[in-house]
């Protein structure tokens, strides 16, 4: 991606490989940091890479990303129509949780990477990016197809919320 959008997510990538004395990046193999079109209106949030997009650098390429892929094809919706990323940029290792510490860390990271693409919808998937952003009070089944108009550092936006795709599959 050319342009200013193109430089400061470049920026954004770069200082997130400089962080220093962190579990997760110490463990993993590429800095997972993004996929799709920079200039969707649609963001996408999942949780934390697993193996196969920690050997690849690329998020949501698994099992659960193909499972994604074929929800978002369902609505006409392919990557070149939407963004993706997740709420940590590395792989925790044996693909653990990420812990509260790791999510504060990881957070003026992510809202800096949501100004920066700026969507008019940001979907979240799955608790760990529900409790990230919208708050811990609220579970998915709660909040699940309502619109939740937000403003993440100086972005406006409309979220909504969905199960995993991890999730899904081991229903
Ligand atoms: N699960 C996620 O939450 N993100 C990925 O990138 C892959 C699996």
């Amino acid at each position: 991606i050319k342009g200013t959008k193109g430089k400061k997510l470049q920026e954004l990538k770069d200082s997130i490989n400089k962080i220093k004395n962190c579990e997760l990046k110490e463990n993993s193999t590429n800095i997972v940091f993004s996929d799709g079109n920079p200039n969707a209106k649609i963001m996408i949030i999942g949780e934390a890479p697993g193996v196969n997009e920690d050997l690849e650098g690329v998020p949501f390429i698994g099992r659960a990303g193909e499972l994604l892929d074929k929800m978002l094809l369902s609505i006409n919706l392919d990557r070149d129509n939407v963004y993706i990323s997740n709420i940590i940029n590395f792989r925790p290792p044996e693909n653990r949780n990420p812990t509260e510490d790791e999510i504060t860390r990881y957070l003026p990271y992510l809202i800096k990477h949501i100004e920066i693409i700026s969507p008019q919808i940001l979907i979240l998937l799955g608790s760990t990016a529900l409790n990230t952003i919208i708050g811990k009070e609220e579970t998915i089944s709660d909040v699940r197809g309502k619109w939740i108009n937000k403003k993440i550092g100086n972005c406006n936006t409309a979220v909504i919320v969905s199960f995993h795709p991890s999730f899904l599959m081991r229903q």
